[in-house]
């Protein structure tokens, strides 16, 4: 006689497209239920029609709207066992040129937005004395993308406020994990960037030109959402203590240099190797060009 084990159920933001998108799936393909979590649900079509999924608006900047998906997911399936903390894009450009609208919102999306979906839900957690929250940061949020000081900013933010957590939220068995993607072939590069350098200042314009046909090289080179929708389940089911992990060569490579070397090596080393002409000779060991 076989015994259904109650199937568990996983809490995901930002599942319109890319990583979020592709984890939904997983998941659900896996016997999860599956809370995909979205801005625009009613432009959704695909995975509304799975089994088990749960298709809800949420925008990680109004706390309304996590209240009521939150209050949602729990009346239909009782519990969630993981956050997935998903939703974000990258403002790139040079620092001087953002504006102070730019540089908020990015921080209300990528940090505030994702504490106020962690903090929503670790009541729940808490009271059930069992939870998981996986907050999908970065590579940049341990190391420097030249153009991308603002949204590597966000990341580091993520990736200390995540360590932190883990001490408070131990008692309550609640635990914390990060991933950190290297560069993901996603609507991150299109459509999700703000790109607008448009407050007047025209000194890094070389630069910029530069830099960003480097940047976007990476994107269509590097992993896919499915690579790292597969390490995002990896860290939700392997039951482990594990802190990090890392998605694509790229991730893994540079991380690990990180460790290993000083500052003075490492900081040059990453701008140098993305200046264009070193990239378009040794781009290949990471990205498929
Ligand atoms: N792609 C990469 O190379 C890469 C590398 C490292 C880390 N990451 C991280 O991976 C995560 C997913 O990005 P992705 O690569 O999958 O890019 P993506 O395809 O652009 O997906 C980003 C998702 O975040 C959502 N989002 C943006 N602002 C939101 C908000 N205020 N509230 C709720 N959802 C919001 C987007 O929704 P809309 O459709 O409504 O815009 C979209 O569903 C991000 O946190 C990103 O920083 C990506």
């Amino acid at each position: 006689m076989s015994i259904a084990l109650p199937s568990k159920t996983v809490f995901i933001t930002g599942c319109s497209s890319g990583i979020g998108r592709a984890a939904a799936k997983l998941f659900q393909r896996n016997g999860w239920k599956v809370v995909a979590t979205m801005r625009s649900p009613e432009q959704e079509t695909e995975l509304k029609k799975l089994d088990d999924t749960l298709v809800l608006r949420l925008d990680v900047t109004d706390q309304a709207s996590i209240d009521s998906a939150v209050q949602a997911a729990l009346t239909k399936f009782g519990h969630i066992d993981v956050l997935v903390n998903n939703a974000g894009y990258a403002l790139m450009g040079a620092f001087e040129n953002a504006s102070e609208e730019q540089i908020q919102r990015q921080f209300d999306t990528n940090v505030f937005g994702l504490m106020r979906v962690t903090r929503t839900l670790l009541p729940h957690f808490r009271a059930r004395k069992i939870g998981l929250i996986i907050n999908v940061a970065s590579m940049a949020g341990r190391l420097p993308i030249p153009f991308m000081s603002v949204y590597n900013g966000s990341k580091w933010a993520v990736q200390g406020f995540s360590e932190c957590l883990t001490y408070e939220l131990a008692p309550f068995n609640v635990q914390v994990k990060i991933v950190e993607p290297g560069a993901v072939d996603t609507a991150f590069f299109g459509r999700s960037g703000d790109r607008d350098n448009s407050s007047g200042v025209s000194a890094y314009n070389a630069q910029m030109s530069e830099q960003f046909p480097v940047i976007d090289k990476t994107g269509p080179g590097g992993s896919t959402s499915e690579d790292a929708a597969a390490v995002i389940f990896r860290a939700a089911t392997d039951g482990k203590g594990t802190l990090r992990y890392s998605v694509g060569k790229d991730a893994k490579v540079l991380l690990s240099a990180r460790k290993v070397l000083p500052d003075r090596v490492f900081l040059p080393m990453i701008g140098w190797s993305l200046s264009p002409d070193i990239f378009s000779r040794f781009g290949k060991l990471f990205y498929k060009t």
